[in-house]
C-alpha cells in the first residue's frame, strides 16, 4: 500500500506573499498592505510591495511549475484586487490577472486549488470593523459570488479560508499580524463565528455557479502526539487535540473550527466557556455553517509530544538541543501522522494536506546551486509518516508543499526561505533547489522512493 493513484501532489503560495504589483492595475488596498507600513511591524521594514513580482512573472513561474512536476497548485485570490473596496465596483484587470492565470495552469496540466481568502483583507472594510461587522459575511459572499460568477467550474477546486485560526489568534491575540489589534473573547467568538458564517455562504455560492467544483478549507493546527502509541495514551491524545477548555487557547483549536462546519455543531466544552459570548441565534447560523463540503485542508508544520497521566495528555517538554527548523518551529514528523489521522477520524472526509514544509537559511553556493538537505530529510520524514497515515486507514488525497518558492513570510518579511525554488529579491532571478529536483522524483514516483 502507499499513496492513492490519483494522489494529489503540489505546492502553495499566497496572494500577498508572491505577486507584488500592490499598487497596479486598480487592486485596491488591504490590510497587509496597511500594516507593513507601521514602523516595527515587519522584520527589516520589509513588505509585499513587490515580493516575488509573480504578477509580472507567472509565465515564467508556472513553467517552473510544470518542470517540478506537481499535478495541482494552490494559489490564493485577492480579494481587493477583485473589488478594491471589498464591496462594489468590480476591477476587471484583477479577474484578467487571475483568469490568464488558471488558463496558463491548464495549458501546463497542472489543476487549480483557488483559497478565496489568505489573510489579505479589503481595508476598505476594515475600516468598518473587518469580521467584527455582522455585515462581514455578506461582504464575504459577494466578493465569492463575483471570482465564481466569472470563473464557474474553470476552477475546479476552491478552497474557502486559509488558517482561521491564525486570522484571529496572530492578527488579534498575538498581534502580531497585520491588523494588530488585541481584542478579547468578547469580540473574538462573535468575529470567529462570523467567518464561519462566510464560510458557509461561500459554500452554497460556489455550488450553485459552479455545480462541479470541488470545496474544501484549509485550517491549520498543531496535532498532539502519543509517542509511545498505547491505547490510552491514544486516546489522552485525543481528548486534548480536540479538546476546547481554555479561554485563550480555544482560538487555535481544529474543533471550533472545524466542528461547526462539518458537524454542526459547537464542541460542548468549549461552548460551556465561550457560549455566553456567541450571538444568542447562533443555532440558527450553524445550519448555514454545516454545508456539505467534498474535502478537509489543513495545514502542519509542528506537533506536540504529550505522555499519559492519570488519563490526561500531559506536554513532554522539548529536549536539550531538539531539532527545530531556520523558524524555530520544532521538528515532529508523526504530526503529519497523528493530525491526518485524528481529523480524518472526526469528520470522515478525505484530508488534504494544504500546507506543509519548513524555512531554511538558503543561500546559492559556488557552484550555482542552491543545496537543501535540511529541507529534503524534513520533507521525507514528513511524507513517509503520511504515507504510514494512508496505509493505517486515513483518506488522504493530496498534499501540497509550502511553498512552491521563497516569499514574504508575513512579520519575518524575507528572513525566512520556504521554497523549493529560490529567489533572489533583488533581482528576481529563480534558481530551483536540491529539494525542487527531490520532490520532483517523489511525484513522478507516486512516493515510492520515500
Ligand atoms: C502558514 C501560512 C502560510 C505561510 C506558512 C509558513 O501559517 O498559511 O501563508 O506563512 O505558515
Amino acid at each position: 500500500m502507499s499513496f492513492k493513484k490519483d494522489f494529489v501532489w503540489g505546492a502553495a503560495t499566497a496572494s500577498y506573499q508572491i505577486e507584488g504589483a500592490a499598487y497596479e492595475d486598480g487592486k485596491g488596498m488591504n490590510i497587509w498592505d496597511d500594516y507593513c507600513k507601521i514602523p516595527g511591524k515587519i522584520l527589516n521594514g520589509d513588505t509585499g510591495d513587490v515580493a516575488c513580482d509573480h504578477y509580472h512573472r507567472y509565465k515564467e513561474d508556472v513553467a517552473l511549475m510544470k518542470q517540478l512536476g506537481i499535478k495541482a497548485y494552490r494559489f490564493s485570490i485577492s480579494w481587493a484586487r477583485i473589488l478594491p473596496d471589498g464591496t462594489g465596483k468590480v476591477n476587471p484587470k484583477g479577474l484578467e490577472f487571475y483568469k490568464n492565470l488558471v488558463n496558463e495552469l491548464k495549458a501546463n496540466g497542472i489543476t487549480p486549488y483557488a483559497t478565496l481568502f489568505h489573510w489579505d483583507y479589503p481595508s476598505k472594510l476594515m475600516e468598518k470593523g473587518g469580521w467584527l461587522n455582522s455585515d462581514s459575511p455578506n461582504w464575504f459572499a459577494e466578493y465569492v459570488k463575483t471570482v465564481v460568477e466569472f470563473f464557474k467550474d474553470d476552477i475546479p477546486n476552491y478552497i474557502t479560508f486559509n488558517e482561521p485560526s491564525v486570522v484571529i489568534g496572530c492578527g488579534y491575540v498575538i498581534t502580531e499580524h497585520a491588523p494588530g489589534i488585541k481584542l478579547d473573547n468578547y469580540m473574538l467568538v462573535p468575529m470567529a463565528h462570523n467567518i464561519l458564517k462566510a464560510h458557509g455562504m461561500a459554500v452554497k455560492i460556489i455550488r450553485e455557479f459552479a455545480p462541479k467544483a470541488k470545496i474544501g478549507y484549509a485550517p491549520a493546527s498543531n496535532p498532539i502526539i502519543p509517542p509511545n502509541h498505547d491505547a490510552n495514551e491514544v486516546e489522552a491524545a485525543r481528548k486534548k487535540y480536540f479538546g476546547v477548555n481554555d479561554p485563550i487557547n480555544w482560538v487555535w483549536s481544529p474543533s471550533w473550527w472545524g466542528d461547526p462546519i462539518v458537524l454542526g455543531k459547537y464542541p460542548e466544552d468549549g461552548l460551556k466557556i465561550l457560549g455566553k459570548y456567541l450571538p444568542k441565534n447562533y443555532e440558527e447560523d450553524l445550519k448555514l455553517i454545516n454545508q456539505p463540503i467534498d474535502f478537509y485542508g489543513h495545514n502542519i508544520y509542528q506537533g506536540e509530544y504529550v505522555k499519559e497521566q492519570n488519563g490526561v495528555a500531559v506536554n513532554l517538554p522539548n529536549k536539550v538541543g531538539y531539532p527545530r527548523t531556520a523558524i524555530g518551529w520544532p521538528i515532529t514528523p508523526e504530526a503529519l501522522y497523528w493530525g491526518p489521522k485524528f481529523l480524518h477520524e472526526r469528520y470522515n472526509l478525505p484530508i488534504i494536506i494544504t500546507e506543509n514544509g519548513l524555512s531554511c537559511h538558503d543561500a546559492v553556493s559556488l557552484d550555482g546551486k542552491v543545496h537543501d538537505p535540511n529541507r529534503i530529510d524534513f520533507l521525507n520524514r514528513y511524507l513517509l509518516q503520511l504515507k504510514k497515515a494512508a496505509e493505517d486507514g486515513a483518506d488522504i488525497a493530496g498534499y501540497f508543499q509550502w511553498s512552491l518558492m521563497d516569499n514574504f513570510e508575513w512579520a519575518k518579511g524575507y528572513f525566512d526561505r520556504f521554497g523549493l525554488i529560490y529567489v533572489d529579491y533583488q533581482t528576481q532571478k529563480r534558481t530551483p533547489k536540491d529539494s525542487f529536483y527531490w520532490y520532483s522524483e517523489v511525484i513522478k514516483q507516486n512516493g515510492e522512493n520515500l
